[in-house]
């Protein structure tokens, strides 16, 4: 535990100062391929597809539907959004990184904007050939794992404040001093949600606020597994 937790904390200082330089992680580094349903699709489902289906107010202006990987590939009505192997001549990149007029600018209007971590993992997709492949999934265990266990554990400042100790199923369920963070099949009324998606009262952010955000995909992976029952699996 001991070491373990000392190699993460070590790999955290490399981290930072990797991401620091505007490189890409060794998270990602260390992930290097990118599904399509697995982490793409959540993507464009979490900032896009509101508007962007047939019917959508950004669909029937554009024709362009980022509800499938067909949609996504074919374009708006002028032609294709993605080159293949290149992000920056990828009109797509080009209206979420701002690089065209602001009033196209995606996600449209008052949206919140997408964090630069989904972004990246776009970038990475489209380098990679933005091909429809797909890969396991890492489960809600392992999302949370990667995201919570840095400080929920006992010792772990997170675990000192709320009491949520994060190592097994079970401490899951139990939660915090003052109860349970997850309603199976509920993931708006989960706290844990509640705190992930950034809709607490007071403000208060998991992971902890001054982390980086957690992907589309990963908030995804727990909202489904919450949504069936969150089960011991
Ligand atoms: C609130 C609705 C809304 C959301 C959310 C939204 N769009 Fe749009 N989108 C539009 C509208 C409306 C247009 C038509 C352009 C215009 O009239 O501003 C458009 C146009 C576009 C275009 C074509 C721009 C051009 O060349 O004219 C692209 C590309 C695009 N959207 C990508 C995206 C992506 C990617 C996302 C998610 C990150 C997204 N949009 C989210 C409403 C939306
Ligand atoms: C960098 C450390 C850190 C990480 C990473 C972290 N937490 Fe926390 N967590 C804290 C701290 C500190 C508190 C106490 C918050 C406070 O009261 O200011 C806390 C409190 C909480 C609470 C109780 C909030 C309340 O309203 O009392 C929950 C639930 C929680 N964390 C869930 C999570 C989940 C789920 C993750 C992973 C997605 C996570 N945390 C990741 C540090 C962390």
């Amino acid at each position: 535990m001991k070491s373990n937790k000392v190699k993460s904390n070590l790999s955290k200082a490399i981290l930072a100062v990797i991401v620091g330089l505007g490189l890409p992680s060794i998270a990602e580094a260390a992930s290097n391929k990118v599904s399509f349903k697995a982490d793409i699709q959540p993507i464009f489902d979490e900032y896009c597809v509101s508007c962007h289906e047939p019917d959508g107010i950004g669909y029937e202006a554009s024709g362009f539907d980022l509800s499938t990987y067909e949609g996504v590939m074919k374009g708006t009505r002028f032609g294709a959004m993605i080159v293949p192997g290149n992000p920056l001549s990828s009109n797509l990149m080009a209206v979420l990184e701002g690089r065209t007029d602001a009033s196209i600018r995606m996600p449209h209007s008052d949206r919140r904007e997408m964090t630069k971590l989904d972004r990246r993992i776009l970038r990475k997709w489209i380098i990679g050939g933005a091909t429809k492949a797909d890969y396991e999934e890492k489960g809600a265990v392992g999302v949370i794992e990667d995201l919570c266990l840095d400080c929920h554990v006992p010792d772990g400042m997170g675990y000192e404040a709320s009491g949520l100790d994060l190592r097994t199923y079970e401490s899951l369920m139990k939660g915090t001093r003052h109860g349970s963070i997850i309603v199976p099949g509920d993931p708006f009324m989960s706290n844990m949600m509640v705190l992930i998606e950034g809709r607490a009262a007071g403000g208060l952010k998991m992971p902890h606020n001054d982390q980086e955000a957690p992907t589309a995909k990963d908030r995804n992976t727990l909202r489904r597994w919450i949504n069936k029952g969150a089960l011991n699996n």
